[in-house]
């Protein structure tokens, strides 16, 4: 993980870095630092903490003047959050400094090497190696900074995004890409440049972007136009630069206290952006080019294999139930981080689909180069443009959540769930298992599902209050059925992550082969009792629960009285379709956790030991 940031131009570097790095630090946010060249001389300033922490030292410690510098976020990989093991990293002479996102696996053996050259080591980092390898690189076979960079980095094994500046020559930063994403922002005059993890940190500047793609590098010079090379073989490739569709104001917090309260409140746009242009109602159609172009391969699939970590994951389950309900497809829902470990089988006739909010999970990522490998055909379904996920995959439809900015996941999950259920009506349109009056129906209903995300939003007090009773006890269960199932998996990993509440979602029914033995007075049930689907049953399951004397939290349907009867608490949600159910019972459970964890004080945004995109494995 980790956020970079970079600027070589005509402005002072500093106020760019800081608050680049501010929006990086969904990224990472256990310590960083900065490295500017003042015009004599480098100078660095770093800390463990947040990059606010990193205000405070640089005003004491050091000048803020100078066009060219690099900053830092990081996410702990090798070395625990500490001063020392911040970046930037220093090489032993001083010369240059270096800032890394990834990982150096080959890095002891390097180190050693370097040791016995006469190197020493301040941090435990395998950043600090890299520099120093490149420095030695640098010496030993008299290089300018961007051949010895290439050289260093085809004898490393690894990922990383890096940039690297010497401070004897002040006018180039020199980057490089291999499986940690790297944007290149160009200012509209081609005099200045802009490095970062993505290209938030330099919107206001610049819309225009160049994203190295992986073993790719370059040497940045001011009023130089960026040439793009191959680093193992030096060769030049085509400069590709984008025009960024996005704006600032989509990245900042427009009056909400927290990104993540913003994004559960973006949730009726997000979905209506998501399905806009390929929901046509009136021709009772949907169109989804990626779907459209593929349709054979579809078609033909033996089984659809999803892979996603986390939320999108949750997103992948819920996928499960609509296309086998809908669509008659068989489906195998995996954590990408244990089906490229267990030697999976896969064959030409699979369609794996990967699910991912970042683009850029490195588990995910190694999951579909797995399946390409075993010639699967790969689609898949990410919100950042231009991510490693989307560039890999084989064709793909994107969420149109807009930026997430928040730690957990909220607008990308009802968004991977909206583009999931669009494909799975169209491959059901195709194959002839949905009669064309359901098609109408869900298309009809799924078009109403942001009015009725707005009217969901609307339980805000009464969960609030809810929050309050509830907020100092140490477990919550959550449970529900059918394809509400994954949204009990949901709530419990969002108050999980940023209440540091111990939850644990299950299937309702489950809950009598083990998890029963929990329930007395004192715990919290969360149960996702909606008309549509099992509702007789769940009511059951309130029953057990209430003669232990569980305390219940109903999530139910407007107008509800069995449930309300029974339950402590309920907060209501708008009637829709069961397969469409998830998109208004998750919301309750988001402001929920939202509100315990704004009530305990956490920070919401930035939940600790975690980070946004997970680009390690
Ligand atoms: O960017 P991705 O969707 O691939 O991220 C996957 C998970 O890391 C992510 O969903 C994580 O679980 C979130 N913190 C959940 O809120």
């Amino acid at each position: 993980m980790c956020g970079i940031v970079g600027y070589i131009g005509p402005r002072e570097a500093y106020p760019i870095i800081i608050e680049g790095l501010k929006r990086l630090e969904y990224r990472g946010y256990d310590s960083a630092g900065i490295a500017l060249f003042d015009g004599n001389d480098l100078k660095v300033a770093k800390t463990k903490g947040k990059v606010v922490d990193l205000e405070a030292i640089v005003e004491k410690e050091i000048t803020t003047n100078g066009k060219v510098g690099i900053g830092h976020t990081r996410w702990a990989t090798h070395g625990v959050p500490n001063d020392v093991n911040s970046h930037p990293h220093v090489s032993n002479s001083g010369n240059l400094a270096i800032i890394h996102n990834g990982i150096i696996e080959n890095y002891e053996s390097l180190k050693q090497e370097l040791i016995s050259r006469g190197y020493t080591f301040k941090s435990d980092t395998d950043t600090e190696v890299l520099v120093n390898l490149i420095e030695d690189v640098q010496k030993q076979q008299k290089l300018k900074l961007g051949k010895a960079v290439q050289a260093a980095l085809n004898q490393v094994v690894g990922a990383y995004a890096i940039a690297v500046f010497d401070k004897n020559k002040p006018d180039e930063i020199v980057v490089a890409r291999l499986g940690s994403p790297l944007a290149v922002g160009i200012g509209p005059k081609e005099d200045e440049f802009f490095i970062a993890s993505d290209a938030s940190p330099f919107l206001e500047y610049t819309k225009n972007v160049v994203y190295l793609e992986d073993e790719e590098m370059a040497v940045i010079r001011f009023h130089k136009p960026i040439k793009i090379r191959k680093i193992e073989d030096d060769s030049l490739v085509d400069t590709y630069v984008q025009e960024l569709q996005i704006n600032l104001e989509q990245i900042e917090k427009g009056g909400y206290d927290h990104f993540m309260l913003k994004e559960i409140h973006e949730q009726p746009k997000a979905i209506t952006d998501t399905y806009r242009g390929r929901l046509v109602r009136n021709e009772a159609i949907i169109k989804m080019a990626g779907v459209e172009d593929n349709m054979k391969r579809f078609l033909n699939a033996n089984r659809i294999i999803i892979v996603a970590c986390g939320t999108s994951w949750h997103a992948g389950l819920v996928a499960e139930y609509i296309f086998e309900d809908l669509a008659r497809i068989p489906v195998e829902v995996e954590y990408a981080s244990e089906f490229r470990y267990r030697n999976p089988v896969i064959t030409e006739n699979d369609v794996v689909i990967a699910i991912s909010q970042s683009g850029e999970t490195a588990d995910t990522l190694a999951a579909i180069k797995l399946a390409k490998s075993k010639g699967a055909f790969v689609f898949g379904v990410c919100n950042v443009v231009g991510s490693s996920i989307a560039r890999e995959s084989d064709a793909g439809a994107y969420t149109h959540a807009g930026p997430e900015i928040g730690v957990a996941s909220t607008k990308a999950f009802t968004t991977q769930i909206t583009v999931l259920t669009l494909i799975a009506l169209r491959l059901a349109r195709a194959k002839g298992t949905i009669s064309s009056s359901d098609f109408r129906t869900h298309l009809l209903e799924l078009e109403m599902i942001p009015k009725k995300v707005e009217k969901a939003l609307e339980s805000d007090a009464n969960i609030t209050t809810i929050a309050n009773i509830y907020k100092d006890v140490s477990n919550f269960l959550y449970l529900g059925r059918g394809y509400n199932f994954p949204v009990a998996l949901e709530g419990a990993l969002k108050l999980k992550e940023i209440s540091y509440i111990h939850a644990e979602g299950y299937p309702a029914a489950e809950m009598k082969h083990g998890p029963i033995a929990l329930i007395d007075e004192n715990m919290p049930i969360v149960v996702i009792a909606t008309k549509k689907g099992h509702y007789e049953k769940v009511v059951s399951n309130i029953q057990e629960i209430k003669s232990r004397k569980g305390k219940i939290i109903g999530i139910v349907t407007e107008g509800d009285t069995q449930v309300r009867a029974l339950a402590d608490h309920v907060i209501e949600v708008p009637d829709t379709l069961e397969s469409l159910s998830p998109l208004l019972t998750t919301i309750p459970l988001q402001l929920l956790s939202y509100h315990i964890a704004v009530m305990l004080g956490k920070n919401v945004d930035q939940p600790r030991n975690l980070a946004k995109s997970v680009t390690v494995e």
